[in-house]
């Protein structure tokens, strides 16, 4: 029953969709990625693993800290500039379709402002987490029910989800994807995803993209490593993980968080460094793991952007900025794009590009 699938959540078209044994084959993925990762040189785990129920909790916890200067900026921005935002859209009805979510705490206030404004929209949110679709599409249709907000939740890979949606809908997209998710992508990565994500739109379709910005070290730092250690806790939580689902036989007593920006990549590079020489068992894996002493697991790269990069980055990916709103600190910035093709060449990266 469609029921038990959405978990009692009147999902749509969310509830036709595409998310047969997920679980099942999550899980394989991870005991893959986690193989192959483990037997790299340096070893590391894609930064997705670190949300599975724990890890995303934990984010949440992360996204209230007073380091963690992102998220109150990005809220900063939609607050201090919603009204441009609203300004800078099409007129016609269209589809507000978020990407990657998280707890809906911005989604709210543009959806809020855009209902004020009698716009005419219905909201669609991709993740490939159904328990991150189930309770967002819960909240934001109870919450805006008496403006009959139509909510549909999309449990998929993002390109597969917009491909299924562009076969449905013919209406104007407004693409969110907001809090740097970008971020985790370096520069040539990002560059595909965008371009992916500019195949899958329309002439005209909008984009909402957040970028965390170059900027005092100490002020990035801080961001990762908290006071409370919410953030270490965080990152420990993948080798629990591996633990819970894989057997592995972590003992996360024997590893470091580390976690600083690095002038070169421009990223903020995360690790946890195994404090001894040790051998970890996965069981799962059948496989026995050594770590020398002072090895690191990589977790996660934060890339921070410039400015120029960031236009530079809309250009080569056949976008056109319209638009960026910045926070009171410049610390963040929310940048509106919009797709262009076809006619318009798609820039190369000139002389002021990287
Ligand atoms: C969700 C990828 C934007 O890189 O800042 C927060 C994840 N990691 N603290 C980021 C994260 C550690 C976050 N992004």
């Amino acid at each position: 029953m469609a029921s038990d699938l959405t978990g009692g959540v009147k999902l749509e078209r969310g509830r036709e969709v595409l998310r047969p044994d997920i679980p099942q084959s999550f899980r394989r993925t991870f005991a893959l990625d986690v193989l192959e990762g483990l037997s790299q040189k340096p070893k590391r785990i894609a930064p997705v693993y670190l949300y599975d129920e724990i890890g995303s909790m934990l984010f949440q916890q992360i996204t209230t800290l007073e380091e963690y200067y992102l998220t109150q900026c990005e809220q900063e921005i939609l607050t201090l500039h919603m009204e441009e935002i609203y300004k800078s859209l099409s007129r016609q009805s269209f589809n507000l379709i978020e990407l990657g979510a998280g707890d809906g705490r911005k989604t709210v206030l543009l959806i809020d402002h855009f209902i004020k404004k009698s716009l005419d929209f219905e909201y669609i949110t991709l993740d490939i987490s159904p328990e991150s679709i189930n309770g967002l599409s819960l909240m934001l249709e109870e919450m805006f029910r008496p403006a009959r907000l139509k909510v549909t939740g999309i449990i998929a890979e993002y390109f597969d989800g917009l491909k299924w949606l562009a076969e449905r809908s013919s209406s104007r997209n407004l693409i969110l994807f907001l809090g740097s998710n970008i971020g985790n992508f370096e520069y040539a990565k990002a560059q595909k995803f965008l371009r992916h994500l500019w195949d899958c739109l329309k002439p005209d379709d909008q984009l909402l993209i957040g970028f965390d910005l170059k900027k005092d070290i100490e002020v990035l730092n801080r961001a990762y490593n908290d006071s409370g250690g919410i953030t270490r806790e965080f990152n420990m939580n993948l080798l629990d993980r591996i633990n819970r689902e894989l057997g592995g036989d972590f003992d996360r007593g024997k590893f470091q968080y580390y976690s600083g920006y690095d002038v070169t990549t421009g990223a903020v590079e995360s690790y946890l460094v195994s404090t001894e020489r040790q051998e970890v068992f996965i069981r799962n894996l059948n496989k026995i793991f050594l770590f020398d002493a002072w090895e690191p697991i990589h977790t996660e790269s934060s890339y921070k952007y410039l400015e120029s990069e960031i236009a530079c980055l809309a250009a080569e990916t056949g976008f056109q900025v319209e638009k960026d709103f910045f926070d009171s600190n410049r610390y963040f910035v929310d940048s509106l794009w919009r797709v262009q093709k076809p006619g318009a060449a798609i820039a190369s990266c000139s002389a002021e590009c990287l």
